[in-house]
């Protein structure tokens, strides 16, 4: 838009003066990342034909004129993100409306989400993060058939999530954080089975295609992973993230989750999940951040993990986790700290195996199912006989090696080698956005 004609449009709507015919045609009005301060004007609902309004990241203030639930059935896109507004969310969204994206993310927003948010039926952005907004987690969203994002973070709500019976609840969500508020009890299987976005079914193409209407405006979101903040500017339709840290989640960690296959970022970290990780976590192979830390999590690391190729962070720090840690892939390059706090761990990058303290888990003892075995009755001795005669073999091959090779420092050379772990494969998928926008690239081209 013209500057001069912006600054004009400007006076006139902190002035309230009448708006002429003019005006009420505008239909796109961009006002973001300015100094924009003071109260939203109602007058700004004359505008009968607005399809974008985007005044994100100001100074305003005040509440949501009541009007904004009702300001034109043809507004597509809301966007009064990074403000300072208070009060309540209108409640009033008419039937029959347009609102694609809703971002009201940073502010300080309080109440619970208005029912009549169901009416929103092209809704796909839902961005309510970073409020004061109670009540319990909105099941019925799960109604709205074009829903993709869903973020709630960083707010007050409560209690138990995932209970509607309904199958096409939530089947194009793509994006759920609900981080840091205060959800309890189990989640359920049944809710990530209908998450039906999260699942490759093999008809993907390999273009990059994002979100949005593509025209005037490209979703945007904030998302954690990989333990850094990203803006990601361009939502690619392939990213798909589960982000429930900070509640007081408590069970298993569902099996289900290993069939939403196209999931890029995972994060149940500060629950209190506890059992077993569940094997199904290696079928995630999009999986590039995974976060269990600061749960109760308790048994092996499935070997399964080894095949998560794209990993790049991992976290399964502050548990009760047993047993080495498996090799394989590039699972071996992870730094000590994806381990720590889980005392019965061991092995590289930790300590090893043999000097571990306390309750010392082996093979013989940890049945398939993770249960400790009474030691008097699960032992014998012919594995120690076993482990001595292996040693012997092994020490008598080293020698004649030694001997043989002459230089003990070639055979240093040579263990080092045959050693030498292998080197995860290194991609930039997205790069924080000062560029803005989030790139993929090395990758295997998808089928
Ligand atoms: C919303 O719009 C309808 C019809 O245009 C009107 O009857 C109603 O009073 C409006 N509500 C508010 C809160 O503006
Ligand atoms: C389930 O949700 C869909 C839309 O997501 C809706 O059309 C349908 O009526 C719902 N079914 C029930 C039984 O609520
Ligand atoms: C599920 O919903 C029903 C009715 O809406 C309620 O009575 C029940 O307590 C809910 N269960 C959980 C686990 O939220
Ligand atoms: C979280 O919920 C529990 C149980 O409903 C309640 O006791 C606790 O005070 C809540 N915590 C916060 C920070 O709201
Ligand atoms: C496969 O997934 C794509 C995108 O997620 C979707 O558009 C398409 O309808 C799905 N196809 C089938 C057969 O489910
Ligand atoms: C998981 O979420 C927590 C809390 O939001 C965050 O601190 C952490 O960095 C996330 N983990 C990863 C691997 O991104
Ligand atoms: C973790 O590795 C760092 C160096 O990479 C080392 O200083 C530290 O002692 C290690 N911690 C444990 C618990 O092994």
């Amino acid at each position: 838009m013209d500057r001069s004609l912006c600054l004009c449009l400007l006076i006139c709507l902190f002035l309230q003066c009448p708006f002429s015919y003019s005006w009420k045609s505008l239909t796109f009005l961009d006002l973001g990342s300015n100094l924009l301060q003071g109260p939203l004007p109602a007058s700004l609902c004359n505008l009968e034909k607005l399809q974008y309004l985007l005044l994100s990241d100001n100074k305003l203030t005040g509440t949501i004129p009541h009007c904004f639930g009702n300001i034109s059935t043809q507004l597509t896109v809301l966007d009064l993100r990074r403000n300072d507004f208070h009060g309540m969310i209108p409640t009033t969204f008419p039937e029959r409306n347009e609102l694609r994206n809703l971002g009201l993310n940073g502010n300080q927003l309080e109440g619970p989400l208005p029912r009549s948010l169901i009416n929103c039926k092209s809704l796909e952005v839902l961005d309510v993060g970073q409020n004061h907004i109670t009540g319990p987690f909105p099941d019925w969203l799960g109604t709205l058939p074009e829903l993709r994002v869903l973020i709630l973070k960083l707010n007050r709500l409560q209690g138990p999530i995932g209970n509607s019976s309904n199958k096409s609840s939530f089947q194009k969500l793509k994006i759920l954080d609900i981080s840091y508020n205060n959800f309890t009890g189990y989640v359920p299987a049944k809710m990530l089975e209908n998450f039906r976005a999260m699942k490759k079914n093999g008809s993907e193409t390999s273009q990059r295609q994002y979100m949005g209407d593509g025209s005037y405006y490209l979703d945007s979101v904030t998302v954690i992973m990989k333990g850094l903040e990203y803006q990601v500017k361009r939502i690619l339709t392939v990213f798909t993230t589960i982000d429930l840290s900070g509640n007081q989640f408590e069970g298993n960690i569902p099996k289900s989750i290993g069939d939403l296959n196209s999931l890029v970022v995972f994060n149940l970290s500060h629950n209190n999940f506890n059992g077993l990780i569940p094997q199904t976590l290696g079928d995630l192979s999009e999986l590039e951040s995974l976060d269990l830390s600061y749960n109760q999590l308790e048994g092996r690391i499935p070997p399964e993990v080894c095949n998560l190729h794209f990993l790049e962070a991992l976290d399964l720090s502050q548990n009760h986790l047993v047993g080495p840690i498996p090799s394989g892939g590039h699972f071996n390059t992870f730094p000590n700290s994806s381990f720590t706090g889980n005392p019965g761990l061991c092995d590289f990058p930790l300590k090893d195996c043999g000097e571990v303290d306390g309750p010392q888990p082996s093979p013989w003892r940890v049945s398939h199912h993770g249960d400790l075995l009474d030691l008097t009755s699960g032992f014998t001795w012919k594995p120690v006989v076993l482990g001595y005669c292996f040693g012997m073999i092994l020490g008598v091959a080293i020698g004649f090696l030694m001997f043989s090779t002459r230089t003990p420092r070639l055979f240093v050379a040579m263990v080092e080698d045959v050693c030498k772990r292998s080197k995860r494969p290194r991609r930039v998928l997205y790069v924080p956005l000062a560029q803005g926008l989030s790139k993929r690239s090395k990758r295997p081209q998808m089928t």
